[in-house]
């Protein structure tokens, strides 16, 4: 990359167990970090040792929440490692910044980007079954002002972690609650962009349900509390009869590269599949009337995660005999097969690069 600095860290950390990794917790010895004026554009791009940032205390995000990030991973290969479809986080990423008046970034520079940083911290992509390097790029503003306006200074950074499992249930069926209170997201608000005000505003419904013994909860719309959204920070799909349900993009829906992967998959290989409007109604009524067959959620940390129990207003309902379901269980390891290596990529999803 042209103009990029390379400060290597003097000392290495010591690395963590790879087969006890969880998510989020280690991160890598360096990370990527651009600054952005108007008059610049992108500069002073750097690799620098992973560490604290310092940051002025009007700065815009820590007061308006100007703030976007994007979740990817790689998976390491026999030459090399592979990144799955980056060029859509790449494209998300500039639908987020376009939402909060966050400056573009160049699809190219966004993917060399990522690039460069994995090649620095190669030897952190885990191999253990199930793991892989989870790439964290996000942006803020960095204006040092209180003035409410768009802003003119933007910090970029991406940061590296090895990961295993999202859930501490695996691949296990997660219990998920119906949330009928808060909301995540609204129609004309934030709900398509990856914006951290999003995560903040979904929070209390997310620890309301732990304490209650769930593992997540359902959104529903923020207009009616009628159509179904999402489960916790994934996509959701519902196997109806014989018919793939997944709530349409309504603009509250974050529009996720796995649900757009599960879809191309699903109609290939000549399932029905509706992106719809879906009201709790009906899904309910399908749990008891027994057409639900496999429910399941969508996302690139956990990939596909099937849920076995659906509460709402009090009342318990199981799913797919809170067993995996085997529509689930062939995308999970489609989607992984191919992530993985291990399956063909006939639609050339895996972007490779040797090291
Ligand atoms: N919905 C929300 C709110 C998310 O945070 C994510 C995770 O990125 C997803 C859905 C799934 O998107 P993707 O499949 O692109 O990871
Ligand atoms: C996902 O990748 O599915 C996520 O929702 C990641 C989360 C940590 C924001």
């Amino acid at each position: 990359m042209k103009g990029l600095i390379i400060e290597k860290a003097k000392t290495l950390k010591e690395k963590p167990d790879m087969t006890k990794l969880g998510f989020g917790k280690y991160f890598t010895d360096h990370m990527f970090i651009m600054d952005y004026n108007a008059n610049e554009g992108w500069h002073n791009k750097r690799i620098v040792p992973f560490g604290p940032i310092t940051i002025h205390p009007a700065s815009t995000v820590l007061h308006y929440g100007a703030e976007i990030f994007e979740g990817m991973k790689a998976y390491k290969t026999n030459d090399g490692y592979s990144l799955f479809r980056p060029y859509e986080n790449a494209k998300r990423f500039n639908n987020s910044a376009e939402r909060m008046c966050l400056p573009q970034v160049d699809e190219e520079l966004f993917v060399e980007a990522v690039k460069e940083l994995i090649n620095v911290d190669y030897s952190w992509i885990p191999t253990s079954v199930g793991s892989s390097l989870y790439i964290r790029p996000f942006m803020f503003g960095n204006d040092e002002t209180l003035g409410v306006h768009s802003v003119k200074n933007s910090t970029f950074i991406i940061i590296l972690s090895p990961v295993g499992s999202y859930y501490a249930e695996g691949l296990n069926p997660v219990k998920i609650i119906i949330e009928n209170t808060d909301v995540r997201a609204v129609r004309g608000g934030t709900g398509y962009a990856k914006c951290g005000g999003n995560y903040a505003a979904s929070m209390r419904a997310g620890e309301r349900a732990e304490k209650k013994g769930f593992t997540q909860v359902l959104w529903l719309d923020g207009v009616e509390r009628k159509y179904i959204e999402e489960v916790g920070a994934m996509n959701v799909m519902f196997l109806i009869g014989d018919e793939v349900v997944t709530p349409s993009l309504t603009g509250s829906v974050l529009p996720g590269i796995t649900r757009k992967s599960c879809l191309e998959l699903l109609k290939d290989k000549g399932y029905k599949v509706s992106e719809r409007l879906l009201s709790v109604d009906e899904l309910i009524d399908a749990v008891e009337s027994g057409k639900l067959l496999e429910a399941w959620g969508t996302g690139t940390a956990a990939v596909v995660s099937p849920i076995g129990q659906l509460t709402y207003k009090d009342k318990d309902h199981i799913v797919s005999n809170n067993k995996i379901g085997s529509l689930t269980q062939e995308l999970y390891d489609e989607l992984t097969g191919i992530q993985w290596g291990t399956r063909e990529d006939k639609y050339n999803w895996c972007v490779k690069v040797k090291v």
